[in-house]
């Protein structure tokens, strides 16, 4: 039997999908096209998904390494009524989303980092997101945006995983 869980749902992955990669299971069988195809050769990090709880490139990372793994993609960040996940909000408060095209991938490697470390500094955000191209923004809105998501859920007392599909959960 082979198990994964992607955002909260379990699902069944048939023999014939264990040589996919994990980025093109997610985008062609699970329909979930937020995690975006930018260069398929673990370059831009634009595929960025949490794997049990480690951001990873999913363009690089067979099906058959993640089985029983729960996986997290930008579609099961925003909380089940539709609102936005502290992240997502700081991205668009911080002016950190121009074309948005890898955005999905920045906001997974800053919940990763975040999971592990609610108040990073400048360098650590750097660090974390260095594996992320953005061809807009400079960089600078994206560094701005994960302080300021460590900073609202730090008031909060939130963690990242609070509220979001990130949690397993039974479906129907
Ligand atoms: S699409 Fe995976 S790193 Fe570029
Ligand atoms: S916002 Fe356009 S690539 Fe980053």
């Amino acid at each position: 039997m082979n198990a994964i869980t992607i955002n909260g749902a379990a699902y069944e992955v048939a023999d014939a999908e264990l040589e996919l990669s994990l980025m093109r299971y997610l985008r062609e069988r699970r329909f979930l096209r937020g995690t975006k195809n930018g260069c398929e050769k673990g370059l831009c990090g634009s595929c960025t998904v949490v794997v049990d709880g480690k951001a990873i490139r999913s363009c690089r990372t067979a099906m058959k390494k993640v089985i029983g793994s729960t996986v997290l993609t930008i579609e099961g960040m925003e909380y089940p009524d539709g609102s936005l996940h502290p992240i997502q909000r700081a991205f668009l408060d911080a002016g950190a989303v121009q074309c948005g095209f890898c955005t999905p991938g920045m906001e997974m490697s800053a919940y990763a980092l975040l999971l592990k470390d609610q108040s990073p500094d400048r360098e650590s955000i750097r660090k974390a997101m260095k594996g992320n191209l953005c061809r807009c923004t400079g960089y600078q809105h994206i560094v701005d945006a994960v302080e300021l998501a460590g900073k609202i859920m730090r008031e909060q007392g939130i963690s990242p995983e609070a509220g979001c599909l990130a949690a397993p959960r039974k479906t129907s």
